[in-house]
């Protein structure tokens, strides 16, 4: 009877382990397989122009649905991605997304004095670097160069956001290096090969 009743609790947990950010992590690792070619090989570089192709471990689940669904539609033009994201149906994406988020304990630790330009930035994306919600992208361990290119694409309109148009309109180029070597030495996102191959979780 008692065994019974573990098994029964060892199920339910697995089932809600597997329900995170209302996604099947276990079905998304499968859909993933082919995403480590690049995501998780450390530092691999986006051609034309030349920046790192972003971390994806522990990023937000809904952000990424998000990204995923604008280079499906266009919205968010990268031609290598809509390749890889125009045949996912919402399951796909959401089953993606809860894979790569995973599982990892959030840290609240803030590496290092956050320069006073980041002052703005953490109303959302969290004082680590950690967005306060998953709709906000985690920005902390990601690429610096990646950040710096993000900045440049909203400032320039290729990449369109409302909200973060406007935040990046008034970034000044020169506070641009301070803002991205705070975020990037921050800890919490890693390369899909780690998530892979740590259970669902960072280092
Ligand atoms: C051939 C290389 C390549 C492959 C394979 C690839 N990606 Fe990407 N991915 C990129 C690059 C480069 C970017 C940055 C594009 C940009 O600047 O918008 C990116 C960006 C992303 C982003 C946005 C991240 C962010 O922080 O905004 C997501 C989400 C994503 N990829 C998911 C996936 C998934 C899921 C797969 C597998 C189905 C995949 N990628 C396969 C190269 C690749
Ligand atoms: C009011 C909330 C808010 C504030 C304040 C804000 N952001 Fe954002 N940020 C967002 C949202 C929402 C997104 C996702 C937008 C999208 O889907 O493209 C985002 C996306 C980003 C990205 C792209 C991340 C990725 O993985 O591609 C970067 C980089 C970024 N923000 C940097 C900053 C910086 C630097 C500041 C401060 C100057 C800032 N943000 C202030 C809400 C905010």
């Amino acid at each position: 009877m008692k065994l019974r009743l573990m098994m029964m609790l060892a199920v339910g947990f697995a089932l809600s382990t597997a329900a995170w950010a209302d996604g099947d992590a276990t079905r998304g690792k499968t859909l993933a397989y082919t995403c480590h070619g690049c995501h998780g090989i450390p530092n691999y570089k986006n051609v034309s122009p030349i920046y790192s192709v972003p971390k994806l471990g522990g990023q937000q689940a809904k952000y990424m649905i998000a990204a995923l669904k604008e280079y499906a539609d266009g919205d968010r033009v990268h031609p290598t991605m809509h390749a890889q994201a125009v045949s996912n149906s919402e399951q796909d994406r959401a089953d993606i997304a809860a894979f790569f988020q995973g599982s990892n304990p959030v840290n609240s630790q803030v590496i290092g004095t956050p320069p006073t330009a980041v002052q703005v930035c953490v109303a959302c994306h969290g004082n680590n670097g950690v967005g306060i919600s998953s709709r906000y992208p985690t920005l902390a361990g990601q690429h610096a160069d990646y950040i710096a290119q993000a900045i440049k694409d909203y400032k320039s309109g290729k990449r369109k956001n409302p909200t973060m148009s406007a935040q990046a309109a008034v970034v000044k180029d020169e506070d641009i290096p301070a803002i991205t070597a705070f975020f990037s030495k921050q800890k919490t996102l890693c390369s899909t090969d780690e998530i892979r191959d740590n259970d669902g979780k960072c280092k």
